[in-house]
């Protein structure tokens, strides 16, 4: 029997009707359709299905749908606006810390989320941020780079003109 649970999602509220056993990142791929968040290891190992719970990086395969009914979540979808890549994502290309793809998507939620907190964090900070999540092909020196300058470049925006 399916439950109907309501979340807001990138911004939008939507109600999706789920199974009990569900999990958040089945709900987003399969329900509605984001499939930015990826399965790697379906048990919490290695961050690509990572998404944020009221602004905070959770591994969505742990999560239960219905643990998430009424709470908030941004996926690497709602990072994007009128088209233009998000200044983290931005810096990522800018730096080559996107090589295969996969863990990308969990790398940009949690750096979003430290980003939120510390505009301005160390590369401890950033490797700390990151430690949950995977990347077999970068290295990580790529995508610490990345962050930092996405900090730089945000932190510009930031300050009034
Ligand atoms: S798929 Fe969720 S942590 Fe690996
Ligand atoms: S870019 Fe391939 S796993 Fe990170």
């Amino acid at each position: 029997v399916k439950e109907l649970i309501r979340l807001r999602v990138n911004g939008a509220d939507v109600e999706v009707a789920v199974r009990p056993n569900a999990t958040l990142l089945e709900t987003l791929r399969d329900d509605l359709g984001l499939t930015g968040a990826k399965k790697g290891c379906g048990e919490g190992d290695c961050g690509a299905c990572t998404v944020l719970l009221d602004g905070l990086p959770v591994s969505s395969c742990l999560v239960l749908a219905m643990q998430a009914h009424g709470h908030d979540i941004l996926t690497v979808e709602g990072l994007a606006e009128n088209g233009q890549l998000h200044p983290i994502q931005q810096a990522f290309v800018e730096a080559g810390g996107v090589q295969c793809g996969f863990c990308t998507p969990g790398m940009l939620m949690s750096a979003k989320s430290l980003l939120d907190s510390n505009p301005a964090p160390d590369d401890m900070q950033i490797r700390e941020a990151i430690a949950g999540n995977l990347c077999r092909c970068t290295g990580y020196q790529k995508i610490v780079e990345a962050i930092r300058s996405a900090a730089e470049t945000l932190r510009r925006h930031r300050r009034p003109a």
